[in-house]
């Protein structure tokens, strides 16, 4: 049973990570917060487009994540501009958010999918997206999912070794089906991002090596259950620059020129996603500038014609939602002052896992003067902490207020 308080706080958590060290978030000072409209303070309550959080909290109970369509629409609808009138497919990579209804809403706005398991593509499937539309990314595909992904139908299967390119090969010929493949091909870019989401680098497990993508097309060629189809990189996540897009780039088109010249035709080219969003201070290119300025980087080398993807993910979902906790107790401490909620590491796992950094904010702001806390989650590890100190003005625990 949770403590009642009186008038309690709730933190609030947007949801994202940010790499770097934590500063204070919260509190009465904020007046714009990153998923702003949709996400703001109206007075002292916290809004998620036009209910107030504390509401939510009060109907659905916490731990609860929440979300705004209209901060998701309208993230969408920057990519959907840049690549108006040009042969393109926005693939939504279901990593980021797979709730049902979040997939539905993108499937419902024409939205293909980047998926990365057999179990993102059922949950494609119950929310109405079409198979045609699916890219399969990911470096550890099973020859079951391989099978299940032929036989739904999926567009294309970014393969990232010569031995998955042999495996799918094998599972595609067993059902006398032909895989269509692009390369992932591992650029060697510096994404300028924290380690653990950088996916570009030569160190990486991920793609294969750019000097080793010619011997991967010619392979692919050669193997009776592939077709290839087009090229694609993912240098990582929470990207805040350009450049390492348009460098990335380059490498692809000048592996698609020779491969051209060789007689493999490549039909599109895959950008993946990785754009980073604002969690603090970041400024994050605007996803229309950026892939207006990589469309006309495509132009000026002569491959205008050519079908375009992306796989956005964050920059869509991440700060379009909040995760509500309730304050279940405030315990001061000797060096600090702990603030003990109910979503713990299990519900936000990546500040435990490498140090991101989420702004937290009270759902109803009280007055006087704010105190600091480690906010902290019920799990048995010192691990299970959010890594921003929160500033809250008021140090009573229990659920919002009735
Ligand atoms: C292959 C691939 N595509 C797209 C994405 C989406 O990246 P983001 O959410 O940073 O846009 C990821 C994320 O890791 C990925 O691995």
């Amino acid at each position: 049973m949770r403590p009642q308080g009186t008038a309690g706080a709730s933190v609030c958590g947007g949801i994202g990570e940010r790499n770097g060290i934590g500063s204070l978030g919260g509190g009465a000072s904020v007046m714009r917060l990153p998923g702003a409209p949709e996400v703001a303070y109206r007075g002292d309550s916290l809004h998620l487009e036009d209910l107030p959080v504390s509401e939510l909290a009060r109907r659905f109970g916490t731990p609860l994540y929440a979300y705004s369509m209209a901060s998701m629409q309208r993230a969408l609808s920057g990519y959907q501009r840049a690549l108006a009138g040009r042969d393109h497919l926005i693939c939504y990579a279901v990593k980021a958010n797979s709730n049902l209804a979040v997939l539905q809403s993108f499937a419902r706005q024409g939205c293909g999918f980047d998926i990365v398991s057999g179990g993102e593509l059922e949950r494609v499937l119950a929310a109405g997206g079409d198979p045609a539309r699916v890219v399969f990314s990911g470096v550890g595909k099973t020859r079951a999912e391989m099978a299940q992904a032929l036989a739904a139908g999926v567009l294309c299967f970014n393969v990232e070794s010569i031995g998955e390119l042999e495996a799918l090969s094998a599972v595609a010929s067993a059902s006398s089906r032909t895989a269509k493949v692009s390369l992932r091909v591992n650029p060697d870019v510096d994404a300028k991002t924290h380690p653990y989401i950088s996916t570009g680098l030569r160190g990486n497990k991920f793609g294969i090596a750019h000097t080793e993508a010619l011997a991967a097309f010619r392979r692919a060629a050669k193997l009776p259950g592939i077709d290839v189809a087009g090229i694609d990189c993912h240098i990582g996540s929470q990207i805040t620059e350009s450049s390492p897009y348009v460098e990335a780039l380059d490498r692809l088109l000048d592996l698609v020129e020779t491969l051209e010249g060789e007689g493999t035709a490549i039909a599109h080219l895959d950008l993946g996603g990785g754009l980073g969003i604002a969690y603090d201070t970041e400024t994050p290119p605007d996803a229309e500038d950026l892939i207006r300025r990589l469309l006309e980087r495509i132009d000026a080398r002569g491959h205008g014609r050519r079908k375009v993807l992306v796989e956005p993910g964050r920059s869509l979902v991440g700060n379009a939602g909040v995760l509500v906790s309730e304050v279940l107790y405030v315990k001061p401490g000797e060096t600090k002052n702990f603030c003990i909620v109910d979503a713990a590491m299990n519900d936000l796992a990546r500040p435990a896992m490498y140090g991101a950094w989420m702004r937290i904010v009270e759902c109803e702001r009280g007055q006087g003067e704010p105190q600091v806390f480690d906010v902290v989650g019920p799990i048995c590890e010192s691990g299970d902490w959010q890594r921003s100190p929160a500033r809250a003005t008021t140090t009573r625990a229990g659920g919002p207020p009735k």
